[in-house]
């Protein structure tokens, strides 16, 4: 008998693999679904055989057998979802972004410390083998004391569907950089092992989407002709606690030889590491050559690559939680400061 009982809220682009992975787990079940749009709730419905189905959240999480909910919809709908859920005792699970801003984010991390529940942010780029592989070692100490970390996704035409959700300031909150940047901007600061801001200087730029240029392949809600008026680039420079730096570059779309290109960079005074191939660099032998030093595999803190697994786990008591509420909150008021900064043109300051 499965002890966690899921509700799934939202039955778009990404919730099919969320399935999957949740229905993968031996101690999980998901028993059902909602979704404003009936078409996708029975698709997903019929896909994984969910027995209840509703046409709004508010309507599944009345239903007291489920325990956990995993929630991904518009980021408009991400804290009053979640602060509903947590309100209802469910342990949740919030796919990224966490908010439209950090006030919307510190409002559910106050509810989630008032209840006794599992809240966790779904940064799945977290549990990828390669990362964990890094993460180990920069844990370790070897690649020595890090002092710089470069992150950067740079999608050439990868904006999702124009016309929907995605590209609307009131309910996306922002573009490239609240809807991948917030990826790599956790990845480096987990790897880090900081999560301190001191200063954030940084500029955004909206080029394509609004010219109806750019578009990817993302996204299954409907085009309502919802005018564009977010972010397609993204720039910053990070200062963190204790000298260390972090630049950030992100784009939805712009005009560069790759259709894809995205890292984290880490630099450390022993070596050097990438995430996307997991690899460790140092000088060579020679003078001007480096030298691949490790190639590592599987060096992970947890037996399976899985968000959803590492909350399940959390909620059985047989895991720590990845990624804190207190994180999650620091990488939002750092996205908050690049979007300040590039309205004012100037650094912000954490003192
Ligand atoms: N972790 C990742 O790598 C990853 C990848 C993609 C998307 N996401 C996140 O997941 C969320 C959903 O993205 P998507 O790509 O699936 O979008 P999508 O547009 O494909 O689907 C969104 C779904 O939410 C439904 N919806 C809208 N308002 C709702 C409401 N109030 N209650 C219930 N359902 C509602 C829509 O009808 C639609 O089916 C976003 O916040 C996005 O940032 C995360």
């Amino acid at each position: 008998m499965a002890e966690i009982k899921f509700g799934i809220i939202g039955a778009g682009a990404i919730s099919a693999s969320s399935c999957r992975e949740i229905s993968s787990h031996p101690h999980a079940q998901i028993i059902a679904a909602a979704d404003v749009n009936r078409q996708r709730l029975r698709q997903l419905q019929q896909t994984f055989s969910i027995p209840n189905i509703y046409p709004t959240a508010e309507a599944l999480l009345q239903n007291t057998e489920i325990n956990a909910v995993y929630i991904a919809v518009p980021n408009a709908y991400h804290a009053p979802i979640a602060l509903q859920a947590l309100g209802v005792d469910k342990h949740v699970i919030l796919d990224k972004p966490f908010a439209l801003n950090l006030q919307q984010a510190k409002e559910v991390t106050d509810m989630a410390q008032q209840q006794d529940r599992v809240f966790m942010l779904g940064m799945n780029q977290r549990f990828v083998p390669g990362a964990q592989a890094i993460k180990t070692l920069a844990d370790d100490g070897d690649l020595g004391e890090l002092y710089h970390g470069k992150a950067f996704w740079m999608r050439r035409s990868g904006i999702p569907r124009l016309g929907t959700w995605f590209g609307s300031k009131e309910l996306a909150g922002g573009g490239s950089l609240l809807d991948i940047g917030v990826h790599l901007l956790d990845l480096v600061l987990y790897i880090l092992d900081n999560f301190e801001p001191v200063a954030v200087s940084g500029a955004t730029h909206s080029k394509f989407g609004s010219r109806g240029l750019g578009e990817g392949g993302w996204g299954l809600s409907d085009r309502e002709n919802i005018p564009f008026d977010v972010d397609d680039f993204a720039t910053a420079l990070i200062k963190l606690k204790g000298g260390v730096t972090v630049s950030l570059d992100v784009s939805w779309a712009l005009h560069q030889r790759d259709s894809n290109a995205m890292n984290v960079n880490l630099f450390g005074t022993e070596a050097g590491a990438t995430v996307y191939p997991a690899e460790v660099y140092a000088y060579g032998a020679n003078k001007g050559e480096y030298q691949l030093l490790q190639n590592p595999a599987a060096a992970s803190q947890y037996e399976h690559s899985s968000r959803f697994f590492n909350f399940i786990n959390t909620i059985l008591g047989e895991e720590q939680l990845c990624v804190t509420i207190e994180q999650a909150l620091a990488v939002q008021s750092i996205i908050d400061a690049i979007y300040q900064s590039s309205q004012s043109g100037k650094e912000v300051r954490f003192d």
